[in-house]
């Protein structure tokens, strides 16, 4: 385990075992309609790459840069959007949003507000962790790898101040590393 972590709360086998029961999930929701899975960078990086490989079924992959933290633990409120959506449009197209944790609810409400524009035939999410406690806005996920505790987590794509994306397992950060800087 990293030292900077207080425990390693979903391990590598956790993970993997969750992913593969999402995928066959999607798969009796999404097979034969050709999905678009829009995956939010950068955090949801490790999960979408897991994720479409545990779908045994066409997909179409994009993705969109979202960013409310910068080098904080607590949510700014305002999120940045790159050019949210690439071309061609996802009018008529069945969406998966794939994030890597809902948390305020503030990313996903924007994000969905902007993809609705565009007519999908469904748009739905899915979140590898839901801090369902800290929901400042009314939106769920359709699809949750694991409801968790109102922690500061990072690992397996989620990092803090950009650091610790790479971890395979997911695990508390140490309040005194964002404590001190
Ligand atoms: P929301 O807009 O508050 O729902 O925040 C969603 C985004 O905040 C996620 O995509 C993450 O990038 C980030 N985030 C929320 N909670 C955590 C956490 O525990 N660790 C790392 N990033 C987090
Ligand atoms: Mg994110």
């Amino acid at each position: 385990m990293h030292r900077d972590l207080l425990n390693v709360s979903y391990d590598e086998n956790a993970i993997r075992k969750r992913v593969i029961e999402l995928g066959l999930r999607l798969a009796a929701d999404y097979a034969g309609k050709n999905p678009v899975f829009l995956g939010i960078l950068n955090g949801a990086f490790m999960f979408l790459s897991d994720l479409v490989r545990a779908c045994d079924f066409p997909l179409e992959l994009r993705f969109l840069r979202a960013s409310s933290y910068g080098a904080s633990v607590v949510t700014s409120g305002t999120v940045k959007l790159t050019e949210p959506i690439d071309s061609p449009p996802l009018t008529g197209r069945h969406v998966l949003i794939v994030e890597d944790i809902l948390d305020s609810g503030v990313t996903l409400s924007r994000i969905r507000e902007l993809l609705l524009g565009e007519n999908p035939a469904s748009l739905r999410l899915c979140a590898f962790l839901d801090k369902t406690s800290c929901r400042r806005l009314p939106i769920e996920a359709d699809y949750v790898g694991f409801s968790c505790e109102a922690s500061f987590f990072v690992g397996y794509g989620l990092d803090y101040a950009g650091r610790y994306r790479n971890l395979p397992y997911i695990g508390v950060l140490k309040p005194e590393i964002y404590e001190t800087g």
